[in-house]
């Protein structure tokens, strides 16, 4: 059985889908948007969690490409808090986070898309854990732009088809240059990816957890990280 000793967590790269804050407000009688507030607040700590954790990377689905379809009071009560974030996150330069927006920002607001950009630029150069937020987020989406990038490639002349291979297509993934995750979480008891790094998942542990995203504690991440500890990884092998 895995342990919690020093350092259990340094060096990994971990996938979290935020999930199950709908189902913890209506448990409370409460508007949905009320468990994403939460949610919210969860996802902040986590985010320090990880820190201390000297975890290398994490990435937080925060809004999907599908989730537009639900209703816009729901949406805008979800950018809202989105834009809210952006204000703290810029705390991130002084935690050494390098902050990455995963996802087709040009959907979002003006304002949103300045300060995501303003953010990437100000902590590019951080050395602590890669922070990852996934906004506008859709896994098919990523692997659809970064193949229509490698044939531009080939359209102007630069290279030929039989030059995209896996490491060009993962250089034109939202998350160039990162480890894959070595983990996927997802709270809520539900048991899919629902869009989520479908190229970087390729060999990622899954961890399902029985708890709503509003509830989960830094000793759910801990017990996710010691669960994935004592899996066998083989990539194929023996
Ligand atoms: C996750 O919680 C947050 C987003 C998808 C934005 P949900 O809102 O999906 O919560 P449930 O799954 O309905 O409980
Ligand atoms: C996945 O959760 C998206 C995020 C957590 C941002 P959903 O709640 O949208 O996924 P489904 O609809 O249950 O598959
Ligand atoms: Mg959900």
């Amino acid at each position: 059985m895995a342990e919690k000793t020093d350092g259990f967590a340094k060096g990994l790269s971990i996938g979290i889908i935020m999930d199950g804050n709908g189902r913890w407000a209506k448990k409370r009688g409460l508007p949905r948007t009320a468990g994403h507030k939460k949610g919210a607040e969860v996802f902040r700590d986590i985010i320090r969690y990880c820190n201390e954790l000297e975890v290398a990377s994490v990435t937080f689905y925060a809004f999907s490409t599908e989730n537009w379809s639900r209703p816009l009071e729901e949406v805008n009560g979800i950018m809202k808090l989105f834009g809210e974030y952006l204000v703290m996150a810029y705390d991130y330069q002084k935690e050494n986070n390098r902050v990455v927006f995963l996802g087709d920002r040009t959907a979002l607001s003006q304002r949103h898309q300045d300060m995501m950009n303003d953010i990437e630029e100000k902590t590019r150069n951080n050395t602590g854990t890669i922070l990852n937020v996934a906004v506008n987020y859709g896994g098919r989406q990523e692997i659809v732009r970064a193949a229509q990038r490698c044939a531009q490639r080939v359209a102007a002349g630069e290279i030929r088809p039989e030059d995209i291979d896996v490491a060009m297509m993962s250089d034109n993934m939202y998350t160039a240059g990162q480890k894959d995750p070595d983990f996927i979480l997802r709270p809520s008891g539900e048991h899919r990816l629902s869009n989520f790094m479908l190229w970087q998942a390729s060999y990622a542990e899954f961890v399902e957890m029985d708890v709503l995203w509003p509830d989960f504690t830094r000793a759910d991440l801990d017990a996710a990280i010691l669960e994935f500890n004592t899996r066998s990884r083989r990539f194929g092998g023996l």
